[in-house]
């Protein structure tokens, strides 16, 4: 949810610490935008702080009006408010210890309210609603109790906390020092040159190193200009690991498009072709990433995916390649449901989690819940460095590319490739598909990301459509067998985009009650599936859209080229190239995504950053 940035510079690097963590905001704002702020200790040891509700460029043009003393250690935030509105002083950082210590949260800390009363009795004046604060005014009292070690007074604290919190800390006392703690929020290290840096994701510091370390669940972080230290909440120190990230600081720029959705959509063909790159090769699927638990792969008996939100439609994907590739049985599921319903799990039950991001707290929670239960945990993700690759036994990697946009779009269809991939290979270690029934499915998966950029061509029509309906207020979506999670994406990105009622539905369900919405003017959006598919259903859904348009509903259809026969009763059709039957999936859900933003753009609305949601989410 909200975004972190911390950094500490030596001495020859100058006076930047503004700079470098306004820069890290920018990058970061897409987590959190409803207020920002910055502390900055300089070289003689004053604190400075300034914060701003609203967007960031409230707070840079606040600081452009009358800048902040500078330095070389400072703490940088963007909030995604929970408790307490989006106001100047609910903003962070959060002072105590007269101002000479400044802190910064992600999370929510669940004992806010004891421990705040305690402060209170205790005579603590607070500044602001938010649980936040009381960590700040704890810290100080440790600090001081315990003789002026941050990195111990924030152990102490946090041992004290219950809930899910990343936290940075700095005091005036110690420039060049920056301490970090996290419980089930994120938190990467960058490792500079005479400097370090500290963010929610790699995102923060991007423009400044590709070197990277994770930080575990539970562990306390310090970095100076030339040190990192990890210990635990047990103060005992920890071994950690590097990683490189594979993206630079170009590829999380706009690079000129209009919109960061507007630029990920485009990127939509390079996200499947990436994910596939080196695992399908010569008509074979080959996932080293999965060699850990090959047995364990020949031996489950049952597959549920968990997931949230758009990730969770990706699994609906899954679901239909797994069962009829591999012949296992799958479930979809959201993780907020799995993880409190008591699920039967067990080692022959594969839970293959999905999230962009690799921080969704549900979808964390029910990871590590599946895991107590003795079930194998097999993650797809696009972040590296994020938590739940790290809790999990094996991971399968999507390679869209930093997705930036609060709405995820290119990753959808990353998941979706990477669940192709995932079926395949099953398919291929339990033998229920020939080398030649998979090497035809590869070559016809491979040609997607070229089929993708074909319907990307369509875009000005798309845009053209959705100008002339700016006014609308409710849009349906039907699809049938994978056009149905397709139906749920065009909505869920219409009503998140948009702001308009739109739902989904199974095209077979129309006669069960959504038909019932049908009126005079009625915008429905039907997938239609192949003429030659081999399950018969283009004439059943030919036909749903003959019985809504007979009660005046206006259809639009994606189709594949050269199906004739939904011509005559649709109002506009939208064409896909042509495609296995489960892929066209990956087609069809581009007008859909292309359609979402148009429209919010006709309404003049913030495509990137659209009301009340955030990019991660990183609370319950
Ligand atoms: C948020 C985002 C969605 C995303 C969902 C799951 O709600 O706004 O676009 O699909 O989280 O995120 P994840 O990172 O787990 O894929």
């Amino acid at each position: 949810m909200c975004g972190i940035v911390g950094y500490v510079g030596e001495v020859g690097l100058g006076e930047r610490s503004v700079e470098v963590l306004l820069g890290g905001l920018k990058r970061l704002e897409y987590r959190g935008y409803d207020s920002a702020g910055v502390a900055v200790i300089d070289a003689d040891g004053r604190l400075d702080s300034r914060k701003k509700a609203g967007k960031l460029k409230m707070l840079i043009d606040d600081l452009e009006a009358t800048p902040l003393v500078d330095g070389r250690t400072g703490i940088g935030h963007t909030r995604w408010a929970t408790h307490g509105g989006p106001t100047d002083s609910n903003a962070h950082p959060h002072l105590a210890d007269d101002g000479r210590l400044a802190l910064i949260h992600n999370g929510i800390i669940e004992n806010f309210s004891e421990l705040k009363a305690e402060l209170v009795s205790e005579g603590v004046e607070f500044q602001s609603e938010t649980d936040s604060e009381v960590a700040a005014h704890l810290v100080a009292r440790a600090y001081r109790a315990g003789g002026g070690d941050l990195a111990e007074a924030l152990r102490m604290v946090v041992n004290t906390l219950h809930g899910a919190f990343t936290l940075l800390v700095v005091h005036a006392d110690q420039p060049g020092l920056v301490v970090g703690a996290r419980r089930n929020s994120p938190l990467v290290v960058g490792l500079g040159d005479g400097e370090n840096f500290m963010g929610s994701d790699v995102a923060a510091f991007i423009a400044h190193t590709r070197r990277a370390m994770s930080i575990g669940q539970d562990q306390l972080v310090s970095i100076r200009p030339d040190s990192v230290e990890v210990v635990d909440f047990e103060g005992r120190p920890v071994e950690t690991t590097e990683f490189e990230v594979d993206w630079d600081a170009s590829a999380a720029d706009k690079g000129g498009w209009s919109s960061f959705m507007a630029k990920e959509i485009s990127e939509e063909p390079e996200a499947v072709a990436n994910t596939l790159l080196g695992r399908a090769v010569d008509g074979a699927v080959t996932l080293t990433d999965l060699d850990g638990v090959r047995e364990q792969l020949l031996t489950v008996d049952r597959v549920i995916v968990i997931a949230c939100g758009t990730a969770a439609y990706a699994g609906i994907l899954g679901k239909y390649a797994i069962e009829q590739w591999a012949r296992i049985p799958v479930e979809v599921e959201l993780a907020h449901e799995f993880r409190y319903r008591d699920p039967v799990l067990d080692a022959r039950t594969l839970v293959v989690s999905i999230s962009q991001s690799g921080e969704t707290m549900d979808t964390l929670m029910a990871v590590k819940y599946a895991r107590e239960q003795g079930a194998q945990v097999l993650s797809i993700c696009n972040t590296q460095g994020s938590t739940i690759p790290r809790e999990s036994d094996a991971v399968i990697y999507t390679h869209a590319g930093p997705e930036v946009a609060v709405a995820s779009t290119k990753a959808f269809v990353a998941q979706g490739t990477a669940l192709f991939l995932l079926g395949l290979h099953l398919a291929t270690l339990r033998g229920t598909l020939t080398a030649e029934q998979i090497a035809e499915q590869v070559t016809d998966l491979q040609a997607i990301p070229e089929k993708i950029t074909r319907v990307l061509e369509s875009s000005d029509r798309i845009r053209t459509l959705a100008g002339w309906m700016a006014d609308t207020r409710s849009v349906l979506f039907l699809g049938r067998h994978v056009g149905y999670p397709i139906a749920l994406e065009g909505a869920l990105k219409l009503k998140e985009l948009a702001y308009i009622h739109a739902e989904g539905f199974a095209a077979g369900e129309l006669k069960h009650g959504p038909i019932a919405l049908i009126e005079p003017g009625q915008i429905v959006f039907v997938i239609v599936p192949s003429p030659r598919d081999p399950r018969s259903l283009h004439p059943k859904v030919v036909s749903n859209i003959q019985e809504i348009r007979a009660r005046g509903a206006r259809v639009i259809a994606i189709a594949e080229e050269g199906d004739a026969a939904v011509l005559p009763f649709a109002d506009e059709v939208l064409h896909i190239p042509l495609a296995a039957p489960l892929f066209e999936s990956l087609l069809a859900v581009v007008p859909l995504h292309i359609f979402g933003m148009e429209l919010a753009a006709a309404k003049g609305l913030d495509v990137d950053q659209p009301r009340n949601l955030a990019k991660s989410v990183t609370v319950e």
